[in-house]
Order: C-alpha cells, then sequence, then structure tokens
C-alpha cells in the first residue's frame, strides 16, 4: 500500500483527497492519500516521520511551502525560484522538493487551447500564488509581464528579485494595450470578498482571462470578461494540473486531468 497525502493548517477545506482519491479508485491503485493538520512547530517532525511511516511524498498546503522547500534535501530550480514547494517526494537520498503550481497553471491555460504567448501578460497581485505564476509566465519565454499590486513596494520587490521582463504597473488602472493574457492572483473575487474592480475595455478581444481563484468557479472578474466576449478560464484546473506531477511520482501512472476528474472534486 501506497500512502501519500497533503499537510496543511486548517486543512478540512482541502480538495486534494477527493482529487487524489478519484484517480486512485480509476487506476485501481492499493493506496491512500489522507489530509493531515499540521502545525508549523510540527512540520519539520512530521517529515521526518512520514517516510518511516510510508509515504512516499505530500503535498504541503498554507502555510508550509516556504518552510517545506527549506526542509528539503533537494529542490528544483523552478521551486528555488518561486521560493516555496507544493510537491515533495521521499526518496533515500532525503526529501526532494518541487512546485507544481507553475507548471499546473501553464497546462490549465494550454488546455483550453492556443493563447497569445507572444505578447505581453499582466498579473494582477503579488503574493505568493503571484511568484507560481510570474514563473511560469517567465519559463513560457512572454515577452514582457505587468505586475500590479494595492501596494505597489511589494509588487516593485517581486519584480526586481526576479527579474527577465516584470515592470510594475498601477491596480487601479493597468496597462491592457496589446494585453494577450490577464490573470487574477488577488484574492478579490474570492467567495466573501468584494469583486476586483477592473476595465476590460483596452483589452484586445483575443486575450485570455484567468483567475486562480475556484470559489465560486465564474468570479466577477470572468462573468466580466465572458460578457465582453473574451476567452476565459477558471481557476479549478491549475488546481488539478498541479496534482498530476505528484500522483505520478508517488504512485507510478500518469493520471488523466478530464471533466470525471473535474466533476469528483466540485461533487
Ligand atoms: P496568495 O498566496 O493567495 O497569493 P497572499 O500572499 O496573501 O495570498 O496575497 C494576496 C494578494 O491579494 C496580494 O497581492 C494582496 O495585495 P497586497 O500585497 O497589497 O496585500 C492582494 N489583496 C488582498 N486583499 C486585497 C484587496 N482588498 N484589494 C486589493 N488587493 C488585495
Amino acid at each position: 500500500m501506497i500512502l501519500a497525502g497533503v499537510l496543511g493548517d486548517p486543512i478540512a477545506q482541502s480538495k486534494s483527497p477527493r482529487l487524489h482519491g478519484h484517480w486512485l479508485a480509476r487506476h485501481g491503485i492499493d493506496g491512500a492519500y489522507v489530509p493531515l493538520h499540521v502545525r508549523p512547530d510540527d512540520l519539520a517532525d512530521t517529515l521526518r516521520l512520514l517516510p518511516r511511516l510510508g509515504f512516499a511524498g505530500v503535498n504541503v498546503t498554507i502555510p508550509h511551502k516556504a518552510a517545506a522547500l527549506a526542509a528539503a534535501t533537494s529542490a528544483t530550480d523552478r521551486a528555488r525560484r518561486i521560493g516555496a514547494a507544493n510537491t515533495l517526494t521521499f526518496t533515500d537520498d532525503g526529501i526532494e522538493a518541487d512546485n507544481t503550481d507553475a507548471p499546473g497553471f501553464l497546462a490549465n491555460l494550454d488546455a483550453a487551447g492556443d493563447w497569445p504567448t507572444d505578447r505581453p501578460a499582466v498579473v494582477l497581485g503579488a503574493g505568493g500564488a503571484a511568484r507560481a505564476v510570474l514563473v511560469a509566465l517567465q519559463e513560457r519565454g512572454l515577452p514582457a509581464i505587468r505586475l500590479a499590486n494595492r501596494t505597489e513596494a511589494t509588487a516593485a520587490a517581486l519584480a526586481d528579485e526576479l527579474g527577465r521582463g516584470i515592470a510594475t504597473t498601477p491596480l487601479a488602472a493597468p496597462d491592457l494595450a496589446d494585453a494577450g493574457l490577464v490573470v487574477n492572483t488577488t484574492s478579490l473575487g474570492m467567495q466573501g470578498q468584494p469583486p476586483l474592480d477592473l476595465d476590460l475595455a483596452p483589452l484586445p478581444s483575443d486575450a485570455l482571462v484567468t483567475d486562480i481563484v475556484y470559489a465560486p468557479l465564474e468570479t466577477p472578474l470572468l462573468a466580466s470578461a465572458k460578457a465582453r466576449g473574451l476567452r476565459t478560464v477558471d481557476g479549478l484546473g491549475m488546481l488539478l494540473h498541479q496534482a498530476a506531477p505528484g500522483f505520478r511520482r508517488w504512485f507510478g501512472v500518469e493520471p488523466m486531468v478530464d471533466g470525471a476528474l473535474r466533476a469528483a472534486v466540485l461533487a
């Protein structure tokens, strides 16, 4: 029996057990994926113990992503650049850390079809989620990234740190001219939060608008993009796609991200 799980504080809200559970059942794998409520003070002990209990690896979520990277024996360049890990694999040599939010973000966009990768992208928000999105867009080689945040100093510091083609733009009136992609990584538009107030009129008609928030699935931003006839991608797909690399590593099967998985996670 192969074990894996997700560590967080809180953890009850996590959709990952249902997601991996669906794949385990579909592939008839003798394994289990469990939610583990781990407080920050217990993370190091937990990571030492889990491999001895038979765990092949774990996902980590808020608030453990930076500490998980620090605790790892080795890490991908991508995880280092993002400064956070969400996927840990236990090996004979220790803990391998990766960040699959970045490829998950891109895979979610790619699944919707072609999108303009040869034009600037506009990223709203400069928190932890934005870091993965920015690194992903750099990996994809976008010519320019415009970063907007309520606290402009945070955006400026992040642009400085990540370098390579990131410039800041004001959140109140971001430069949307000739942009091919708009990404909301702020918590605005999330259930219980005010909507993001953004005038999409200057955006070219072939631009893609995406939100990494997935509760609700259709945020006010996505609704207004749709109303303008723009293509939209909701945030649930990023959650589904970021899970696949861990599942493959731990359980040895390449899982499918499809409608059945989406339905299982939403059920
Ligand atoms: P996450 O890990 O999801 O990115 P985070 O690191 O707390 O979460 O970042 C939250 C992001 O949402 C930040 O960019 C934050 O802007 P500030 O840096 O100015 O705090 C943004 N955000 C949260 N509430 C906001 C609000 N009411 N208006 C505008 N931006 C907001």
